[in-house]
């Protein structure tokens, strides 16, 4: 299939992995990239620039197909030291950086210089408008579904990804709820050039998290993730699990007051405990509402050849035969 983002990338099939914390490493990343989609390396993850060339060369001698690098830009006081991630990321001839959170103008000139392309992710039209305006490449745009980190808008896919065909001029895929070839087909339809996927990718082989996570998402339905820190305006989709409850009681008992000390408990340090010990039920991790679509933990290349293919059959098929068959010309 092609479309702008397949042409863009230089990639076979328009999916991306988007970047997850303790999961978008090496083996993720590069299985994506193998099957013909654009897998992604989650570059805070590595806790040093040194660490994440490492990784980069790790998943180099995976793959010799693109793959890209996410930068996410935090609400910090203190900063990670960026322009050394960028530097370790250009330095390792990565050509693809998706950016997320808070806007990535500041670093624009750095990424441009070293001639990568940007994609940044965002929760809104106003926000993907600016991406697009300060030179970004293409924009992920996430619906309230996704795992992660919604926004505050609350605009799901269905008013969001049409809304964001309507303004936008460079390419866009569609984030938040995509599972499968149904998506990739709804997406295409509503205007987006492609897919990306987080909760999906952490339920195949070669996610390097702990069985009990891909279990997890599994044995989920659409109705188990829950909003965390809605107060704190840095509302987050996570699993309910047993540290959420608690954390939902903490917020409720705390209202207006609430500070982020108050569940330092149940959110800081979790991905360790989660995603290498498999302790599912440690506090919040994110994950995205498509957990109800999931139903199975297949390798990278057979989720995304099944995708492919039944987009490919649905177009083909159900879609085509409900038109009405062409009038014979005379
Ligand atoms: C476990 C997990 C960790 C994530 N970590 C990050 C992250 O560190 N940076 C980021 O930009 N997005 C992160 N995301 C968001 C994903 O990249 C993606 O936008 C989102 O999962 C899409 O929604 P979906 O889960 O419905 O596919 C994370 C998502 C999950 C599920």
């Amino acid at each position: 299939m092609k479309t702008r983002i397949t042409e863009l990338f230089g990639i076979q099939h328009p999916i991306i992995q988007g970047g997850m914390h303790f999961v978008g490493l090496a083996p993720l990343a590069a299985a994506v990239s193998q099957a013909g989609g654009l897998g992604m390396i989650t570059g805070l993850t590595l806790r040093t620039p040194e660490l994440l060339a490492k990784e980069i060369a790790r998943a180099g001698e995976l793959t010799d197909k693109p793959f890209g690098v996410n930068l996410t830009f935090l609400p910090a006081f203190s900063d990670p030291p960026y322009p050394e991630y960028i530097a370790a990321i250009a330095a390792g001839g990565v050509k693809i950086v998706e950016t997320a959170g808070r806007s990535p103008e500041k670093y624009m000139p750095a990424l441009k210089a070293a001639g990568i392309k940007v994609i940044h992710k965002c929760t809104s039209v106003r926000h993907a408008l600016k991406a697009e305006r300060i030179g970004c490449d293409a924009v992920s745009v996430d619906g309230f579904e996704c795992g992660g980190h919604p926004g505050e808008d609350d605009v799901p896919n269905f008013i969001l990804l049409p809304r964001a065909a309507e303004e936008l001029k460079v390419p866009f895929v569609a984030s938040g709820g995509m599972v499968d070839g149904r998506s990739l087909v709804a997406a295409l339809a509503l205007g987006a050039d492609g897919i990306n996927m987080g909760t999906r990718f952490i339920a195949t082989k070669e996610a390097p998290v702990h069985e009990n996570v891909k279990k997890a998402i599994v044995a989920a339905s659409e109705l188990d993730t829950r909003l965390i820190m809605r107060r704190l305006k840095n509302t987050e989709r996570v699993l309910n699990n047993a540290g959420v409850t608690r954390l939902l009681e903490i917020e409720r008992e705390k209202g207006d007051k609430l500070a982020i000390a108050d569940i330092y408990g149940q959110v800081a340090g979790i991905y360790p405990k989660v995603m290498v010990e498999g302790d599912v039920e440690a506090g919040a991790w994110s994950c995205g509402m498509a957990a109800g679509l999931i139903h199975d933990i297949p390798s990278v290349r057979d989720l995304v050849d099944r995708i492919m293919a039944d987009a490919e059959r649905l177009v083909r098929g159900r879609l085509t035969s409900l038109l009405a068959p062409h009038a014979s010309r005379p």
